[in-house]
């Protein structure tokens, strides 16, 4: 018995910013970019990509393969921190955009974790009204929230949305388990500051703008520690070993954290799904797009086990079971 997924979409935005590009930009080079990160290019959005169209295109994509139309669609959830205003909610935008009627819509916020919350949130939500299909999108336009002057973040994140249609199935298939964690003590090391979220008259003097900002060594330290923690405390409760793996789907932050993950963890790379080479780090967005890829490149099969995990501000982290 679980909350299983149906269909599985993506958007991305048409423009790729290399780090060639970024050589014009900030005083960095392809190489570094290339050896700290992993990453080649990203997607950039630009007029008719904001956030919500992306999410709607993507929400449209997995609707298709599910089998859905707008009207059938109970619930959409969407994961972002770069929402197109803070009231109302992109899940609004986007129920509006698809004219999903009969849907409620709203967002979650867990930063790069918010796509696993999300799915977490929804399966639930599926277990209890059975008969409800629901929309899980993650979708970022973090270019908006990048500053470009700064190359620690610059460098790192990208554009995008991923969608799934899920529904629950009277079989043993589905979302199995997640462990999810939060640590808002460590919220300055990863943080997006500024108007329109703060207060105007308690806003500390030096706030920067409505920026991302970094300590990007911290970050790294945690998100490795805190992922591979969150990964061994589901396996064990689960009792299953790494081995029993069919893929994994890592949030895609950067290749030296995955590559340590996964030597830490002892995953052989070739169970793992990597794209962050394209993409960048896009948030929300960076499980239900690389989600999609490997499915529609044929890399998910029936009764496969997926594991996912992610690591983002605020700090939130987690680890999720799937079976297809
Ligand atoms: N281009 C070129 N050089 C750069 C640079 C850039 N974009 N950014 C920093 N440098 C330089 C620094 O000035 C420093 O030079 P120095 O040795 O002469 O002083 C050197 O490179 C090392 O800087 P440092 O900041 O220590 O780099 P790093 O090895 O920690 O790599 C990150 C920086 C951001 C790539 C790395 O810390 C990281 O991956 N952190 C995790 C970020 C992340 O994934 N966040 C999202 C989580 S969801």
């Amino acid at each position: 018995m679980g909350a299983v997924i149906l269909g599985t979409g993506s958007c991305l935005p048409d423009r790729v910013l290399s780090n060639h590009d970024l050589e014009e930009i900030v005083d960095t080079n392809d190489e570094w970019v290339r050896s700290r990160t992993g990453i080649a290019t990203r997607r950039i959005s630009g007029e008719g990509e904001e956030v919500y169209r992306l999410a709607t295109v993507a929400a449209q994509r997995a609707m298709e393969m599910a089998n859905v139309t707008a009207d059938e669609i109970d619930l959409i959830i969407v994961a972002t921190i770069s929402p197109h205003m803070i009231m109302p909610s992109c899940a609004c935008f986007v129920q509006k955009e698809l004219g999903a009627a009969n849907a409620f819509a709203y967002d979650l916020n867990a930063a790069c974790s918010g796509f696993l919350y999300s799915l977490d949130t929804a399966s639930k939500h599926a277990l209890v009204d059975r008969d409800k299909t629901i929309l899980v999108i993650g979708a970022e336009t973090l270019s908006a929230r990048t500053n470009w002057e700064d190359r620690n973040t610059c460098i790192l994140f990208g554009d995008g949305a991923g969608a799934i249609v899920m529904r629950y199935a009277e079989n043993n298939r589905g979302v199995l388990a997640s462990e999810l964690f939060s640590d808002g003590n460590l919220w300055k090391l990863l943080h997006m500051h500024g108007a329109p979220s703060c207060n105007p008259a308690i806003d500390p003097p030096d706030n920067p703008g409505p920026y991302m900002l970094m300590e990007g060594r911290e970050v790294f330290k945690y998100a490795v520690r805190a992922m591979e923690n969150a990964v061994l405390q589901l396996l064990e409760k689960e009792k299953i070993s790494i081995d029993d793996i069919s893929l994994m789907i890592p949030h895609q932050a950067n290749i030296r954290i995955l590559n340590k993950l996964l030597s830490r963890l002892g995953v052989k790379q070739e169970k793992v799904f990597i794209n962050v080479q394209k993409y960048g780090n896009t948030s929300a967005a960076s499980i239900p797009i690389a989600l999609d890829e490997a499915n529609r490149e044929g890399l998910i099969k029936h009764g496969d086990l997926l594991l996912i995990c992610s690591f983002g501000g605020g700090f939130t982290w987690g680890a999720g079971l799937l079976r297809w």
